[in-house]
């Protein structure tokens, strides 16, 4: 059998992973200050707020980069294992086991969905999110990138064409065994990636016996079969790789491949501060273009505030929730907000915390009548036979790791065009109704009360619904809907271009706290209409030959349900109001249309301060976002090194 760990930089790496997979005693990094009496005396060239999946991305190329100039990261959380979706003991599916430090968020009550709450985690470690996320590693369709492009104007190009090439460098995927290619039927294009960068992109070893009942259903339904979805052009049926080692199976996050694969030894510029809250930034001169700021952080543990100075940068990568947070508190966003909580304005940009945005979506599902006699297994054999659940253990600790527990969540996933998902004429009479609230205001009538006030603000808005009526919903090539799968007897309908917005605003009582999130899904009615028609869609997989010949019979919404009226409800009552991809809380758009950062990722009116992560996105991609943070960090560091050898 062909190796699956191909080259040596892979194997070089596997000690670092291998060693982080085990649970004790805690690892320690190549890099070793981490307490603020080891910090260096006169500051930093570079002060990263956040040691995320963007920040720790950014922070390895700049101290690659430049020897001589020193990069500190501060982050809120510390160096911890992360687990991964389904590593063991979970012995049922879908539960989620012990899971890396993170945040839990609830959002403010959701009107239009009968008051509900959205759920969110955000992670709290070395890592970030990508430390906990689900381990869905696709890519955005370049349309997504040139309606950003678009939007953003501007003169750093953030186009598929720009952005491809660092994609490609920020992530290392192995190929699967040759057996294990033979039995699933996996496919990809090597050309899609890079060989040096160690985060890794890989396919299980394993698949459950029913995966491809549903993988034939989408196919009957008529989603062509793309061989990779990672090179721009995902509509249709695609197999996705997980963020995971090709040869332990397990996680690979920016922890792992952006801090601890690196050696000391030769990178000595590279500092890691932990347990620190990055409380918001300072001028030396009390005015934003005396630049850089000065970085203001608080002991987790003991709660002293400090200083660190920097010299060249600050690049806040906090996330999406706590990157506005970090503004606002630094006197950065809208006055008419800041002023209740008591914060001056230092720098008016009322786009800092508007603009959040979230994947949402509801579900089908459906019961088979006739038995499905699979040869190979189901996810209830962990469950019944305890011999499969002891040697599904064993598999994952070999060398390579096989069997179930390699599985992460779901490998298969199609995305669907509006024009493919209902009549031209509803796309087109959709098209024609977004574009007339926009004439006639009644868009902007949805928007936050307080930022509905803003002309830029609603400029911005504006401006975006043209985008999603014309190059989201109108594009026949652009993804309207996802839906993903790995076993049982459901899907998820998931709408990639939700056209609602909402808010991150400080707790006026505790501003250093989590911020409110105020997810506001469905103030904006089309996108019940898109729901519908999605749900409509992807209804008719129960009646394909692929899932008759299975008996399957729809249970939910079911088939009482028929009406608009009926869908919508139905939606209402199962709605998922987080995929756990928040975004675009201080957005990369023209500053006159509400953007927070511009092109170049600095924030406007500051000097030596950008913004890098997840809250620069104008809206959200036709994808999950981590195969996006990484690329975008990739670029921000490739304009910020630039900038720096000039
Ligand atoms: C539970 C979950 C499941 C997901 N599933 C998937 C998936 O399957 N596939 C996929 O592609 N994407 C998934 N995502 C989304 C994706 O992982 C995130 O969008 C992406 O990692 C965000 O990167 P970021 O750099 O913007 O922020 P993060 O990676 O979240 O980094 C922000 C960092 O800043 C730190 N921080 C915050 N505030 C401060 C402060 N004041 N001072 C210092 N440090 C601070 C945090 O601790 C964190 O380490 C998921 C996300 C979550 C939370
Ligand atoms: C590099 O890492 C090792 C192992 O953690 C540590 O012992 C050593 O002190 C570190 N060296 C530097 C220069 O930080
Ligand atoms: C949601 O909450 C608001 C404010 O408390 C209330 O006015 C409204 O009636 C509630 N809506 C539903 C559907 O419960
Ligand atoms: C940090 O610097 C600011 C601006 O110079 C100053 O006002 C503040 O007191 C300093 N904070 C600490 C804890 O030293
Ligand atoms: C599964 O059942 C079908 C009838 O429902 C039968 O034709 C087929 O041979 C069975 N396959 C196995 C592997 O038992
Ligand atoms: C603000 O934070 C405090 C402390 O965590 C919490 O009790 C309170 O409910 C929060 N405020 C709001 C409006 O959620
Ligand atoms: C579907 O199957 C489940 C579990 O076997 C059962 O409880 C449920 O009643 C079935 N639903 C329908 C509509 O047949």
């Amino acid at each position: 059998m062909k190796s699956r760990s191909g080259t040596a930089a892979v194997l070089v790496v596997v000690s670092v992973a291998a060693g982080l997979a085990s649970a004790a005693p805690r690892p320690e990094a190549s890099i070793v200050r981490r307490q603020a009496s080891h910090l260096r005396n006169g500051g930093y060239d570079f002060i990263i707020a956040g040691g995320g999946t963007s920040g720790l991305t950014v922070a390895d190329r700049l101290s690659e980069a430049f020897p001589t100039k020193s990069v500190l990261v501060v982050e809120y959380g510390d160096v911890e294992y992360a687990p991964g979706t389904f590593d063991p003991p979970q012995s049922t599916w879908g539960s989620r086991g012990p899971t890396a430090t993170r945040w839990s968020i609830f959002s403010q009550p959701v009107p239009d969905f009968d008051n509900k709450t959205a759920s969110v985690f955000a992670g709290r470690v070395v890592g970030g999110s990508s430390a906990v996320n689900g381990m869905f590693f696709d890519r955005p369709a370049r349309q997504d990138h040139d309606a950003w492009a678009h939007a953003a104007g501007g003169s750093e190009k953030w186009d598929w064409n720009a952005i491809y090439p660092f994609y490609k460098k920020s992530v290392t995927f192995t190929p699967p065994s040759a057996v294990t290619t033979q039995q699933y039927g996996f496919t990809w294009d090597t050309s899609a990636y890079g060989t040096t960068t160690p985060i890794y992109s890989s396919f299980p070893d394993f698949l459950w016996a029913d995966h491809h009942i549903v993988r034939d259903a989408w196919r009957d339904l008529g989603a062509p079969v793309l061989r990779e979805c990672s090179s721009g052009d995902k509509t249709g049926l695609c197999w996705i790789p997980l963020s995971q080692h090709p040869v332990t199976a397990r996680r690979s996050h920016s922890g792992t491949g952006h801090y601890l694969a690196i050696d000391n030894t030769t990178r000595t510029t590279y500092d890691l501060l932990v347990k620190h809250q990055v409380v918001r930034v300072l001028w030396p001169k009390g005015k934003p273009k005396s630049g850089p700021p000065i970085v203001e952080v608080r002991s987790v543990a003991d709660n002293t505030l400090f200083n660190i100075t920097a010299k060249a940068e600050v690049v806040i990568s906090a996330g999406v929730f706590h990157t506005p947070a970090i503004l606002q508190r630094s006197g950065i966003g809208k006055p008419s907000v800041l002023s209740p909580l008591g914060i001056a304005t230092v720098l008016d940009l009322p786009g800092v915390g508007a603009n959040l945005q979230d994947h949402t979506g509801a579900q089908l599902a459906w019961n088979y009548t006739l038995p499905l006699n699979f040869s190979t297994p189901l996810p209830d054999r962990l469950v019944t036979d305890p011999a499969f659940l002891a040697d599904a253990l064993v598999g994952f600790n070999e060398t390579p790791a096989r069997g179930p527990y390699t599985l992460a969540n779901s490998n298969s996933a199609i995305y669907i065009a509006h024009a493919d998902i209902t009549s031209p004429a509803r796309v087109r009479d959709l098209v024609k109704r977004i574009r007339r609230s926009i004439g006639d205001g009644s868009a902007a009538a949805t928007l936050p009360a307080d930022y509905g006030d803003d002309p830029a603000l609603v400029a911005g808005y504006e401006h975006q619904l043209e985008v999603m009526a014309a190059r989201f919903l109108g594009d026949p090539a652009a993804p309207s809907l996802e839906s993903t799968f790995a076993s049982g007897t459901s899907v998820r309908l998931i709408h990639l271009h939700p056209l609602s917005r909402g808010t991150v605003r400080l707790n006026a009582t505790h501003p250093l706290e989590l911020p409110l999130a105020d997810y506001r899904s469905g103030s904006n009615p089309f996108d019940f209409d898109v729901y519908v028609d999605h749900l409509r869609y992807l209804r008719r997989m129960v009646a394909t030959p692929a899932m008759q010949r299975y008996g399957a019979v729809e249970t939910e919404p079911g088939v009482g349900v028929q009406s608009d009226a009926d869908m919508v409800a139905y939606v209402k009552r199962v709605i998922t109001l987080s995929f756990m991809h928040p975004c675009c809380t201080a957005s990369m758009l023209p500053r006159g249309k509400g953007g927070v950062v511009g092109t170049d990722l600095k924030v406007y009116g500051a000097k030596g301060l950008r913004v890098v992560d997840m809250s620069v996105l104008p809206f959200l991609p036709s994808a999950h976002l981590s195969a996006l943070a990484y690329a975008v960090g990739e670029k921000a560091a490739d304009i910020i090194i630039k900038e720096w050898r000039r």
